[in-house]
């Protein structure tokens, strides 16, 4: 199992340093994007992640919880995002949205909130590269783990099984070293925020989850 590190609850004032102190520790940087009309906070844009891009080479899992996506696929591809996540819950065509990502050559992942079940994506399955279970309303770092998240990491595990597909299958929000045990072993990629940000070491906190 693979870690990514959210980057929402950083010390933001020293961003770049301390990001260089555990670049090596984490497989990917997620990204919150938020625009205060899908969920109720705002984040940071594509010029962020833009000047994000030279201070390290490890992918881009970019997080869109914005109403309407699809306007901002182009710029989040063209900051330099490997992965560019949005919500089925969103103000889009879903089908539409998938391609357009891939037409920047980019990887397409869906997300979902706790109250949408695994059923409402899938017929897109055969189109993703990763699928991202929601384990907090989207919207804010630090919040608890929601158990709902357990079943439905292991249905689309079952379904990617039975049916050969080829997406990640991750997981975000409350991950610690007591929630992830509960489901890690239906897991591509873990992400994590407040855990690993707020803690002195860092590193220490994210061997802890590269253990499980
Ligand atoms: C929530 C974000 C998460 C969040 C994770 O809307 O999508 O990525 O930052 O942070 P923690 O790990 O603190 O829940
Ligand atoms: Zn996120």
């Amino acid at each position: 199992m693979k870690v990514a590190l959210s980057i929402l609850t950083a010390d933001w004032i020293r961003f770049a340093d301390s990001l260089k102190e555990v670049i090596n520790d984490v497989d990917y940087i997620h990204m919150d994007i938020m625009d205060g009309e899908f969920v109720p906070n705002i984040s940071f844009g594509p010029a962020v992640v833009k000047s994000l891009r030279p201070v390290t080479d490890k992918p881009f899992d970019t997080h869109l919880m914005l109403l309407h996506p699809q306007n901002y696929i182009k710029q989040f591809a063209e900051a330099g995002s490997q992965y560019i996540t949005f919500h089925v819950e969103a103000d889009c065509d879903v089908m539409e949205t998938i391609n357009l990502i891939k037409s920047f050559g980019v990887k397409p992942g869906i997300s979902i909130k706790p109250g949408t079940p695994v059923s409402a994506i899938e017929k897109y399955l055969p189109y993703l590269d990763l699928v991202l279970v929601m384990s907090v309303e989207p919207g804010f770092g630090g919040q608890k783990f929601m158990p709902s998240a357990i079943d439905k990491a292991k249905e689309l595990k079952e379904l990617r099984e039975k049916n050969n597909y080829n997406y990640l299958i991750s997981v975000d929000g409350g991950i610690n070293d007591k929630t992830l045990p509960a489901i890690a072993e239906y897991l591509d990629l873990a992400v994590s925020g407040s855990y690993v940000c707020n803690a002195d070491n860092k590193k220490e906190r994210l061997e802890i989850l590269h253990k499980m």
